[in-house]
């Protein structure tokens, strides 16, 4: 399993560290969250901001792009050293384009799906996801509550993916925390996002012991 802490609930005055200190707990993502306002009610930071980190850590930049029409945003996210590049089901009109459009730049294509959108709007484009992220909460914020529902939706991306040889990982974004996150694990998930779980703990290295159920 894999953990990613969201740097959504990192603290922005001193970023670079609180980063090195959850890569020198053996992390192994950084999820970082785009949001443009327009997709999301919320604003968060643009790609100049884990540019800028780039040159200071080793942790896979997982990106999470709430955009409205991501295709005008992959190339610029991909140049700013994202490894991974996810994009939402429901911000565009050419899924399979832009997945092709990131794996073209070199980079891992995720597809994430809100809570309300059915898994079969994925279905068609899971041959070309190296990761399928599940949202479990409403995206837009951190500190949300789990919505339980997600833990079918994980068990059938896991069944399908054994069934028809899929290759993606499975990620799971919001609310996850030492109850909810073992849950995950069991339901099928590779990959544990978590925000203000970690950043919001007065000891981060028994917060993340205890998503990896330590
Ligand atoms: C929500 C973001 C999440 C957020 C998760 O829109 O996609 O990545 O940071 O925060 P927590 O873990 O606090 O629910
Ligand atoms: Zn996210």
């Amino acid at each position: 399993m894999k953990i990613a802490p969201s740097m959504l609930s990192a603290d922005f005055a001193n970023l670079l560290d609180d980063i090195k200190e959850i890569e020198a707990l053996g992390v192994e993502y950084l999820h970082i969250d785009l949001m443009d306002g327009m997709f999301v009610p919320n604003i968060s930071f643009g790609p100049m901001v884990f540019e800028a980190l780039r040159p200071h850590t080793d942790l896979v930049f997982d990106c999470h792009l709430m955009i409205q029409e991501p295709e005008r945003y992959v190339e610029q996210v991909a140049d700013a050293g994202a490894d991974i590049i996810t994009v939402h089901v429901e911000a565009t009109d050419h899924i399979h384009r832009v997945m092709q459009q990131i794996k073209d730049l070199g980079k891992k294509a995720g597809i994430v799906l809100n809570p309300g959108t059915p898994l079969s709007a994925i279905e068609s484009v899971l041959n070309l996801a190296d990761l399928v992220l599940v949202m479990s909460v409403n995206p837009g914020f951190g500190g949300q509550t789990f919505i339980p529902e997600s833990l079918d939706r994980i068990r059938q991306l896991d069944q399908w993916r054994k069934e028809r040889g899929y290759h993606y990982e499975i990620e799971v974004d919001g609310g996850v925390n030492a109850e909810t996150g073992p849950q995950c694990l069991d339901a099928g998930a590779d990959v544990l996002v978590a925000g203000s779980y970690i950043f919001g703990h007065k000891n981060r290295k028994e917060a993340i012991e205890s998503l990896r159920g330590e």
